[in-house]
């Protein structure tokens, strides 16, 4: 029986007896294995069972989800680093360690590959959580602004993961958090345009670095207690709950499950994916 795994009573329902009687779970999981196809040998591995990371890259340490981002993987990885654009927090737990790393900065980029290589040696997740949102309209967007939008939310990610990849590990998990905006489109088209960007860099890197590393995309909709939603009237943040089927907006911790699960390689066949958190408000 492997680690962390539960014997659960299965229920097997027999067609030719008609009759029901409980078997283990990993005797179900032998029999599924013998009348399953060649390659099928995972099913061995209980689907409740996640393995431990190995070592985790968080950038953006400051943002507003980041805290329960930030804990779920310090749980469930080896090792994590976070970067810091402004001073380090005064003090981090056992396997968090503090980066300061300005992506517009090339030295500042470099600091950290070579602090990483000294540190950890070897990367096994990145997550881009760095992103710079104006909330302006396209009339109101100055040209230094719409330069900064590109830096940071564009060339930032695409910058840090070419400085990245002589400390990458093979097969290492990549997960840009881009936005509902990168594709649906926002008040603020800028924004938009440097989210969206990221889903046709992402799609590349996954199809030509793809044995390598792979790349998913994750699009959030508006989340519940971020610094955007903190901006908003009442009047907005009530726009965009009712805008979703489901009546709710994202909360920061569903939002750091998904994550700390989409950056274990069993989602590695999500290469090149973008997956979509909002809801339903945007299929
Ligand atoms: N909030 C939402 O509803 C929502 C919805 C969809 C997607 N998102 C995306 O989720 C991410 C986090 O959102 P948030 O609301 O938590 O935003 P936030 O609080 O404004 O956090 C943005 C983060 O990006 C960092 N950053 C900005 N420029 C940087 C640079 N040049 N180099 C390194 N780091 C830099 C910031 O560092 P400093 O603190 O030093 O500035 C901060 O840690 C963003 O990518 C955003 O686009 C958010």
């Amino acid at each position: 029986m492997q680690q962390g795994s539960v014997i659960r009573e299965q229920t097997e329902h027999c067609a030719t007896r008609r009759t029901c009687h409980t078997i283990p779970n990993d005797r179900l999981v032998e029999r599924l294995v013998t009348i399953a196809k060649p390659g099928y040998d995972d099913l061995r591995a209980p689907a409740t069972a996640i393995p431990m990371l190995g070592n985790v890259l968080i950038i953006g340490g400051s943002a507003s989800i980041a805290p329960e981002i930030i804990a779920a993987f310090a749980a469930g990885a080896r090792h994590v680093d976070v970067t810091y654009r402004h001073p380090l927090p005064p003090a981090l737990d056992g396997n968090i360690a503090a980066h300061t790393c300005d992506l517009e900065d090339k030295d500042s980029r470099r600091g950290l590959v070579a602090a990483l290589a000294d540190l950890t040696g070897i990367v096994d997740v990145v997550l881009v959580l760095s992103g710079s949102i104006l909330g302006k309209n396209l009339e109101s967007t100055s040209d230094e602004e719409m330069d900064h939008l590109v830096s940071v939310n564009l060339l930032g990610p695409a910058r840090l993961l070419r400085d990245l990849l002589p400390v990458l590990n093979a097969g290492a998990r990549i997960l840009l958090v881009s936005s509902i905006a990168g594709e649906r489109g926002s008040f603020d088209p800028m924004y938009a345009a440097t989210k969206g960007a990221l889903i046709p860099f992402a799609k590349s890197l996954a199809t030509w670095l793809g044995k390598r590393m792979t790349v998913t995309v994750v699009a959030p909709g508006a989340i519940e207690d971020s610094t955007m939603v903190r901006d908003m009237d009442a009047e907005r943040i009530a726009h965009h709950r009712n805008a979703s089927p489901i009546g709710e907006l994202l909360s920061r911790a569903d939002l750091a499950r998904v994550l700390f699960d989409l950056a274990h390689s069993h989602w590695r066949h999500a290469n090149g994916a973008v997956i979509r958190i909002n809801g339903g408000s945007y299929v």
